[in-house]
């Protein structure tokens, strides 16, 4: 079993963990290298929950049940809470109450369920922060509610269980290094929390970007690809340079998630200039986004992000 301890043959693999087949560039492989060694100052942090890490584990067998399934998240009953809020969320699509682990388990299908097991169990290491990883934190949660509703309505449904997840977990490299209560660093997302720019800043401080960080330390905790690599490439996109057709539209849906909550944060209107901005970039075109269906989205899209912050504040 993993724990949240660095191996020196993931030192040895990092450049590989964020690239889906493109060559690295002389920045991946230093950040990685600069990841590596920062990553030894989250070793004192509580390790992924083992009983997550063990569900993840059975679940990639292929002779897994869905009976076992239901067990092993009934065995941890403060997560079978948060699962079924979940599932019963407007995000979810819950047109029926869903009274049960093992509903729950039927309609989101148990790799869903383990997905979003992963999702809370990682959220939940950052329970306790407080002030601007608070904001975080609920930033996450609205963006995974928001990147669902879009995957949907914009006809791109086999993505809305991926781009949850990683909606949930893409700043989660943001979490861990106010955790190391680097001064500059907080400083730094304190200022600014607007979802494009700092990335830049990060990597003059630091060397990499909250992205890279993120995905590194999901690999760590055993947490299947492709959502260590979409959140590693939140922040630079590579179309075209080797990213799966699947892997590049679930970024486009997460960057326009991410901006889209940001806005909804703001009390901004869909029609805003900064709304037609967002409908107008060259994600938001490739995700099948237009101003128009921005504007009808927008209420909808303020229900779910509330609704999932709330869920993830309990
Ligand atoms: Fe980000
Ligand atoms: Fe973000």
């Amino acid at each position: 079993m993993k724990s949240a301890t660095l191996e020196n043959d993931q030192i040895t693999h990092l450049p590989d963990l964020w690239l889906d087949g493109a060559v690295p560039t002389d920045t991946d492989l230093r950040a990685a290298k600069r990841i590596a060694a920062k990553l030894r100052e989250f070793e004192g942090l509580k390790p992924f929950p083992v009983a997550v890490q063990r569900l993840v584990e059975y679940v990639s067998t292929p002779e897994f049940k869905l009976d076992r399934v239901r067990e092993m998240i009934e065995a941890d009953p403060a997560l079978a809470v948060r699962i079924m809020r979940v599932a019963n969320s407007a995000a979810y699509r819950a047109y029926e109450a869903c009274t049960s682990v093992s509903r729950a388990v039927i309609r989101i299908g148990a790799m869903g369920v383990v997905e979003l097991a992963m999702g809370m169990a990682a959220m939940g290491l950052f329970e306790d922060l407080v002030g601007v990883g608070k904001k975080v934190r609920d930033h996450s949660a609205g963006t995974a509610a928001v990147a669902r509703e879009l995957a949907f309505r914009l006809d791109q449904s086999s993505l809305s269980s991926k781009v949850f997840l990683s909606g949930l977990l893409h700043d989660i490299g943001k979490l861990l290094m106010l955790q190391t209560g680097n001064r500059d660093y907080v400083e730094l997302v304190t200022k600014d929390q607007s979802p494009n720019s700092h990335h830049l800043r990060e990597r003059e401080l630091l060397g990499f970007d909250h992205g890279q960080l993120g995905a590194h330390v999901l690999r760590m905790w055993n947490l299947p690809q492709p959502i260590p690599q979409i959140i590693a490439a939140h922040h630079q996109p590579k179309v075209d340079q080797g990213n799966s057709a699947f892997i590049s539209r679930a970024v486009d849906i997460l960057r326009v998630a991410d901006g889209i909550e940001w806005l909804l944060g703001q009390g901004a209107s869909g029609d805003s200039p900064a709304g037609r901005r967002l409908a107008n970039s060259p994600d938001g075109v490739r995700a099948g986004l237009s101003e128009g269906k921005l504007v009808a989205l927008w209420d909808d899209l303020l229900l779910v992000r509330h609704e999932a912050i709330s869920i993830f504040r309990q």
